[in-house]
């Protein structure tokens, strides 16, 4: 069974999609940088889960262990998460959930000088890592009450197809509907893109606005 695991998946958009991942029959491990943290984490959503499918780790091990890693913690940890696992995920496909927002002005497109937090995550963890960049556009508030349906499409950057390939495959399992949006060049996209629908929550107050991709039978 392959194994997931979600570095601050303590947090609103990694307990969800831990969530929802578990509920489809994937094995997860939440990560933080407190071990029991994690464990009071994925205690809660076996609870809510009626089931034990989720374990509870720090960060160090749970990247070791995942065979699939996904990181969602906020973009000021970015860096330090990445060089603190980089030897854990060599080899592995890395899913990065990180928006690059620089506080205060959260609502304004602020690219780091890489292009974008995946291209960032690629250049620190080296080539031997398949980075994916992705769901960035969905918000927590969908993912956390697993039976919600979600009004919202996620586009799937990487430069390795095989891998994009799991991780749409990973969204249908969350109730996602996923494109492959190309390149990991293209992550600027859907990571600028979220500080406009974070915008939008804000002048149509709103908790949760997305996007839809038409025109594609
Ligand atoms: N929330 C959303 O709707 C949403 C949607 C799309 C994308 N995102 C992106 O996903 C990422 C996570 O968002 P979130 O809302 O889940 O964030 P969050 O709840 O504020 O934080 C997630 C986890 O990151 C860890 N963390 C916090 N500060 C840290 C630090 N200084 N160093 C290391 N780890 C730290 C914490 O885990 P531990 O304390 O357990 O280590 C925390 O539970 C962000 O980059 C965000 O932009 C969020």
């Amino acid at each position: 069974m392959t194994i997931i695991s979600i570095l601050g998946g303590t947090g609103h958009e990694g307990s969800g999609l831990g969530l929802r991942w578990a509920k489809a029959g994937h094995s997860i491990i939440i990560g933080s940088r407190a071990l029991e943290k994690a464990q009071t984490a994925a205690a809660e959503l076996n609870a809510k889960l009626g089931a034990n499918s989720v374990r509870g780790m720090d960060n160090a091990a749970a990247a070791k262990e995942g065979d699939i890693v996904v990181l969602a913690v906020p973009y000021s940890a970015h860096a330090a998460t990445i060089e603190s696992v980089k030897e854990a995920v060599q080899g592995k496909i890395f899913v990065d959930v990180t928006v690059p927002l620089v506080p205060p002005k959260v609502s304004r497109v602020q690219m780091p000088a890489a292009g974008s937090a995946s291209q960032e995550a690629q250049n620190l963890l080296g080539p031997n890592v398949k980075v994916v960049s992705a769901f960035q556009n969905i918000s927590a508030e969908h993912l956390k009450d697993s039976d919600h349906p979600i009004d919202c499409d996620v586009l799937v950057c990487g430069d390795d197809k095989d891998a994009k390939a799991v991780v749409i495959a990973l969204a249908t399992d969350a109730g996602i509907k996923a494109w492959d949006a190309g390149p990991l060049a293209n992550a600027v996209i859907p990571e600028g893109l979220a500080s406009v629908l974070i915008g939008l929550n804000l002048r149509y107050k709103v908790k949760s606005s997305g996007i839809r991709i038409t025109g594609i039978e």
